[in-house]
């Protein structure tokens, strides 16, 4: 596996690669890396012949600066692990150089409505950061495919929309959630629970598989969101949102939606916790 900071080495190493013949696929990732990011790798060493992982914290897309801080980086791992995996190219730019100028006066990429709710409105400014980066990373790399998790529900419907509204020449793959035994959903945040948090964190899958359960039998949507924040919070999480949406555009779910998608967000002590389930409604 090669490794790079620059920008001109990881455009020479990709062009290479491009002028004979080769399929690119970037995975982008902030690092700490378990097996959900090893699975997007997976998924792009299906789609092409060649695989950019690249591993940047970005500050950007953090709300809170204790967040950023207590973001785990762990690059000897991470390396390990994508050296094994088979990864061809591994970028770890340094903040300067995706921010030469500051993060105030960086050009910035916004995706209205999908950017602003529901982990848009709990994490102010979030997506921009992300749509931003992944902006850029698209832009260096200029990959013929790029994977992403469907754990970050959100995330994977925004930057397809930015793709497409940007004309980026990119594919957008989603991958689905990997899970512990438990039900939980891997996440580099599981690091900061306590055991007991983590034995705890997994009724977060167990609530919306029961509010699936619900929907499915023709529950109002009102009715599974209300169910679901109340099973949570008696089981001592603090829900930030449980929401029924539509999986395509994450717009309120109406009784015809078919296919819908159950998002939720909850602290469980100082761990703020994300996870989804999709849901198709005959
Ligand atoms: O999902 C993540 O790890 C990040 O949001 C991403 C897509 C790498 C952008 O920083």
């Amino acid at each position: 596996m090669r490794e790079t900071q620059r920008d001109f080495e990881l455009r020479t190493i990709v062009r290479g690669w491009r002028s004979q013949g080769e399929r690119i696929a970037l995975v982008p990732t902030m690092g700490n890396l378990h097996e959900g990011h090893l699975s997007l790798v997976d998924e792009a060493k299906r789609r092409a012949d060649r695989v950019v992982v690249s591993v940047f914290v970005n500050p950007l897309q953090f709300d809170r600066p204790d967040d950023l801080d207590a973001y785990p980086r762990t690059l000897d791992a991470d390396r390990r692990a994508l050296e094994q995996r088979g990864v061809h190219l591994l970028f770890t730019p340094e903040v300067d150089l995706l921010y030469p100028r500051g993060m105030e006066a960086a050009s910035k990429v916004s995706v209205p409505g999908l950017g602003e709710m529901l982990e848009g409105a709990a994490r102010p400014g979030h997506f921009t950061g992300v749509a931003t980066v992944v902006c850029k990373l698209l832009n260096l790399v200029q990959p013929d495919d790029a994977v992403f998790g469907e754990k970050d529900y959100q995330q994977l419907l925004l930057v397809r929309r930015m793709v497409e509204d940007l004309h980026l020449p990119v594919r957008i793959h989603g991958v689905p959630v990997v899970r512990a035994d438990s039900g939980l959903a891997l996440s580099s945040r599981n690091n900061r629970l306590s055991d007991d948090e983590c034995a705890r964190a997994a009724q977060l899958y167990a609530a919306l598989n029961k509010a699936a359960g619900l929907l499915a039998e023709g529950a109002p949507v009102d009715v599974v969101e209300a169910a679901a924040a109340e099973r949570l919070g008696q089981r001592g999480f603090r829900v930030d949102y449980v929401a029924v949406r539509r999986a395509s555009d994450l717009e309120p779910a109406g009784p015809d939606d078919e296919e819908v998608v159950i998002l939720v967000a909850a602290w469980l002590g100082q761990v703020r916790l994300i996870d989804c389930v999709r849901v198709e409604r005959a």
